[in-house]
């Protein structure tokens, strides 16, 4: 099969495009014939190894899985002999962040639990785009943030791949949300349902008045001392954005300190594994609540060039890629 390999670390131009050995499903796994697939900041994290404490997770001193791709969506080929939520011709899509990613690849082993079936009402493309990015909007707002109907959320970074899930999503828990983008992406946030939007290049959030009960800040370009004033005295900031290794470092050692000493809390974002988010990811996309937004559309070949255009740091939801 081909599959986008990498051996070792460096930029998106030592991505190559390869004939691999076609994976065999364990007796857990189902074979998936990928149809289509998305980026993510892990991805190019992992391709790069940076910064270097990634290594420790993606391996050492060259990366322990040579395909890329977390998230996914296609076609079941074949099933294991345990298999017994799926069958050959099944619609599905999953999360390979915990399994060894290898979704930039024709076909892929997916453990029966990290795959669902693909919502009904969506392409695989949309399917695509959907798994981490939204597992992380879903975990920074109901399981850290503890987000409740009513509350006043900020999103911080709200364009992007995490952010254009992260306000539907709020806004699907009834909250009032208020999205920090662009001047260009003004218009797309309150399609997205934002009740406010703040336009960073003209305005300062942490300088403004208004107070919120939960801030998800995906963008990570202020201090936690800024974060913290604008919260309500009970106030949740969970930081999702990575911007440097100095910054994550105050964040992990400072933010629970904070935290222990007053009201507010304030803290990296926690990723683990939930079986159950691809089942509720798909109740919200089937009901419509939650509609993926694509910003662009690349072929297989086109992986590096779509790397790159992600590694900028602009795009407008989610880069997926069509198998
Ligand atoms: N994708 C995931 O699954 C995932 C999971 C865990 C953690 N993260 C982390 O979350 C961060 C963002 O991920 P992502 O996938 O959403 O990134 P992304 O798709 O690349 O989006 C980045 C967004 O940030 C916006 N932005 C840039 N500067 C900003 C500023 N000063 N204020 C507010 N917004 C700003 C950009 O909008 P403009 O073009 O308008 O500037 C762009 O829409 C990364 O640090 C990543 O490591 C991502």
């Amino acid at each position: 099969m081909k599959a986008i390999v990498y051996e070792r670390y460096g930029p998106p131009d030592i991505l190559e495009l390869t004939e691999v050995e076609k994976s065999t499903p364990k007796d857990d796994e189902i074979l998936v014939k990928v149809r289509a697939a998305s980026l993510n900041a892990g991805d190019w994290h992992a391709l790069r190894g940076t910064p270097f404490l990634q290594r420790l997770e993606s391996g050492f001193p060259k990366p322990k899985n040579k395909i890329l791709g977390a998230d996914v969506a296609g076609l079941v080929e074949a099933v294991g002999s345990k298999v017994t939520r799926f069958q050959p011709g099944d619609e599905v899509y999953g999360d390979l962040y915990w399994c060894g990613f290898g979704a930039f690849a024709e076909y892929v082993c997916v453990p029966e639990d990290a795959a669902a079936l693909k919502p009904a009402n969506i392409p695989f493309e949309a399917a695509a785009a959907v798994p981490q990015a939204a597992f992380t909007a879903l975990h920074a707002l109901r399981d850290q943030g503890q987000v409740q109907p009513g509350q006043k959320v900020l999103i911080n970074g709200a364009s992007g791949g995490v952010g254009t899930f992260a306000v539907q999503i709020a806004k699907s828990f009834g909250a009032e949300v208020t999205g920090v983008c662009s001047t260009r992406n003004l218009e797309m946030m309150r399609s997205l349902g934002a009740d406010q939007v703040i336009d960073y290049t003209q305005e300062d959030f942490p300088q403004n008045s208004q107070k919120y009960d939960l801030i998800v800040d995906i963008a990570a370009n202020h201090s936690l001392s800024d974060l913290k004033r604008v919260l309500t005295p009970q106030g949740i900031c969970v930081i999702v954005g990575f911007s440097t290794l100095m910054h994550m470092l105050k964040v992990t050692l400072l933010g629970p300190l904070i935290s222990k000493a007053g009201s507010k809390k304030l803290g990296m974002l926690m990723p683990k594994e939930n079986k159950q988010d691809l089942a509720d990811m798909k109740e919200l996309l089937e009901s419509g609540k939650v509609v993926p937004v694509i910003d662009r559309l690349y072929s297989f070949s086109e992986i590096p060039e779509a790397i790159r255009y992600l590694e900028k740091g602009h795009a407008r939801g989610k880069i997926v890629i069509t198998m």
